[in-house]
Parts: C-alpha cells; structure tokens; sequence
C-alpha cells in the first residue's frame, strides 16, 4: 500500500482510490448491556482495561482535528454507548466543534428511554437502533439481555423528543427471524421510520457465536425483499444503484410514511462509495470494518501529539483502506463490539 502525498493542514483526508472521508463513526465503549448471538459470546468477553479507552476529552481533540479537515457527520456506537456514563457530556463537547452537522447514536435502545430527553438536549441530532425481532421471547433468545419492551419505549421516546427520522437496524439471520420481513415492513406503513435489514457479516466473534453455532444461516437480502414484496407487492426505489446515499439501498412500501433499507455488504459490497473512517474505543484509527488495518493514535494524544501529527495518522490509516472488503472466508480477525458496527 502506498502512502499518502503530501497534504496541507485542512485538506480532506482521501484514501489511495479517491474516496473521500466526511463521516467518522466513534466506538466510546466495548462495554455492552446485551449479547447478540450474532455479535458476542453470552459469556467469557474479557473487558478492555479503563486506562485503554480514551476520555472525552481525548475523543473530542480527535474530532476537532477530523472536523478541520472536512469530517462533518459523527456516529457515536460502542459497545452499546448508553453503557458508558455521562454520554450527554461527550455529546454536548462535540456537538460545540465547529463544522460538525450530522451527530447521531448508534444503540441497541435498552437504555434509551431514560436517556433520550437528555441527549437531545445536549445536542445529539437522532439514533439508529437495533431490533432483531419483535417477539418477546425470541429477543430474550437473541439478545440474551434486556427486554423487547424497553428498546420499544426507547424508540417511542426518542421519536417524542426529537431524535428522528429514526432507523431501526435489524440483522436478519435464516431459522432466526427471517420470517418477521414483512412484519417489520409492514411498521414502516404508518410511521415514518427507516426499517433496514442489514446481511450478518462475519466478523470474528460473530463466527463463533452464530454461525458457528450451526443454529442460523446466511440470508442475503434479495431474498429479504422478495419475501417483503409477496407481502405487499413491488416496492418503489427510492435510493439504489447511483443513488444510494450511505451503505443502503433504500425502497418503500408504495403509499408508505417510512421507508425499507437493504445493508448488503455481503452479497453486493457498497466499498466503492464508502465516505467513513472509524475510532476505536482504544483509540485505534481503522480503515475499513471488515477488512484493513488501522493506526494507533492514543499515544500521540497521551503524548501531548499536535494537531498536524493527529491528521497525519488519519491521511495514513485512510491509505490502508482496501478498494473492496475481502471475501466471507477471509475476512480477518476483527471484534464487531470493539469497532462499533
Ligand atoms: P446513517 O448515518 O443513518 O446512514 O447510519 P449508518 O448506516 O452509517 O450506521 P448504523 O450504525 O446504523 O449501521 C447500520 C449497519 O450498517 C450496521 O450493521 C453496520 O455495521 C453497517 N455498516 C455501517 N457502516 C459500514 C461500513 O462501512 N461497511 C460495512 N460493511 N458495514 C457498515
Ligand atoms: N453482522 C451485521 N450486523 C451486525 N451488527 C452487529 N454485529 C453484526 C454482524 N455480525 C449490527 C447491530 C447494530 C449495528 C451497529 O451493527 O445490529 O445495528
Ligand atoms: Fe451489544 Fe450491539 Fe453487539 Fe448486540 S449487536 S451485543 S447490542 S454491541
């Protein structure tokens, strides 16, 4: 892999291929509250030493050095980010940077509820949340935590204070809850939600505890969207092919308040107009979720590192970012709950 020219301090930071990176997605946590079979083992998930993680203050300098040049959207994920405590704090010091737009949560809504009023009033814009299915005792066989209820009141609650247009992100897993498809569809008919069903990927912990598991399968989304349109007839495009704004296509339900998203990374990688960079809880720069590496830039802020120094392990980790993630099978090892989705 090459390296990246020379850059002038507020140059956007661009990878080897042309892309270009406006959107930084920020695990703040590898704590989490549930234990998605498709994401970590119910038991045994060592967790990372507190002096590893970075502070607000560290993540928010990251922030301002990304958003000087050119970053503008932010994704607070985890782990599950509620778990970390006083978040409103971090969201209100990044919602001050100048040039950041778009700053929104990535949750599993089991803690929402109580924390929606203050996050939108500490400045968060609106969440995405995660909801596998929408029976009580499959969400106990899922999430293996929590309760279907809260993440339901959660999302009523961050809908009532503001944080919408809300995404509800659903992996659909064959012999799990590929059979809700249209069930979840059907939401969309009279509320403005976003409803995506997003292709399982393998990453490293998800392998053993799904897959591995021999209790679930593969379900690509073509299928997803067949079993959605016996239901309710074809859908309208709304963002597909050229027209996708983000890792979704996007259709409706004709006549529908919301819309559908497809997240098919597996089976139609959406690699060549990705626009996002991530930071790990540890404070890892990573190029890429499921393929890539990444740069450390913990030491350099624990190191009293500059401003330049900070966006120079940006330009570099942006250069490590492969054209196209790698096939299932060779997908290396990677920790979904450490790199935030
Ligand atoms: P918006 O800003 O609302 O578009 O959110 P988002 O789709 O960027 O974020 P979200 O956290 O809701 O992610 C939804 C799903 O897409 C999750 O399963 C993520 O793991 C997956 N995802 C997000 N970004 C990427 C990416 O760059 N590559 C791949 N392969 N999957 C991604
Ligand atoms: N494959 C696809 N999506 C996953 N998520 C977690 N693990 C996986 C996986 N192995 C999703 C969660 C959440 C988002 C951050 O990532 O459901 O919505
Ligand atoms: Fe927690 Fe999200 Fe992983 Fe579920 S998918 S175990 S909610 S980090």
């Amino acid at each position: 892999m090459s390296a990246p020219p020379p850059a002038n301090p507020a140059d956007p930071i661009v990878d080897a291929y042309g892309r270009r990176f406006t959107y930084l997605r920020i695990s703040v946590t590898d704590h989490c509250n549930l234990r998605c079979v498709y994401c970590m083992p119910e038991e045994g998930v060592p967790w990372l030493p507190k002096d590893e993680i970075l502070s607000y203050e560290e993540i928010a300098q990251v922030v301002e050095a990304a958003a000087a040049c050119g970053v503008h959207k932010i994704r607070l994920t985890g782990g599950e980010p509620l778990t970390r405590r006083e978040l409103p704090r971090l969201v209100e010091m990044l919602a001050a940077v100048p040039g950041i737009d778009d700053l929104a949560l990535t949750t599993n809504g089991v803690l929402l509820a109580q924390q929606a009023q203050a996050l939108r009033k500490a400045g968060l814009k609106r969440v995405n949340v995660s909801l596998d299915t929408l029976h009580t005792e499959k969400f106990a066989r899922i999430a293996r935590g929590g309760s279907l209820q809260s993440v339901l009141d959660g999302i009523a609650e961050a809908q009532k204070v503001g944080l919408g247009p809300i995404k509800v992100n659903c992996v659909v897993l064959g012999g799990l809850n590929d059979d809700e498809a249209a069930r979840f569809a059907e939401l969309t008919v009279a509320q403005p939600v976003e409803m995506r069903f997003i292709e399982y990927m393998p990453l490293e912990e998800a392998k053993g505890c799904a897959m591995g598991s021999g209790n679930f399968s593969f379900i690509g989304n073509d299928a997803t969207k067949r079993r959605i349109e016996a239901r309710f007839g074809a859908l309208e495009a709304l963002e597909v092919g050229a027209g996708m704004r983000g890792p979704a296509e996007v259709w409706r339900i004709p006549g529908a308040a919301g819309r559908l998203g497809f997240i098919s990374a597996m089976s139609a990688p959406f690699c060549a107009k990705c626009d996002r960079l991530r930071l790990t809880a540890t404070g890892e720069v990573r190029s890429c979720l499921l393929d890539g590496g990444g740069l450390d830039l913990r030491a350099l802020l624990r190191g009293g590192g500059t401003r330049e120094q900070l966006l120079d392990v940006f330009r570099r980790a942006a250069y490590l970012k492969p054209e196209v993630h790698k096939a299932w099978d060779q997908i290396p090892s990677a920790n979904m709950s450490r790199i935030g989705g």
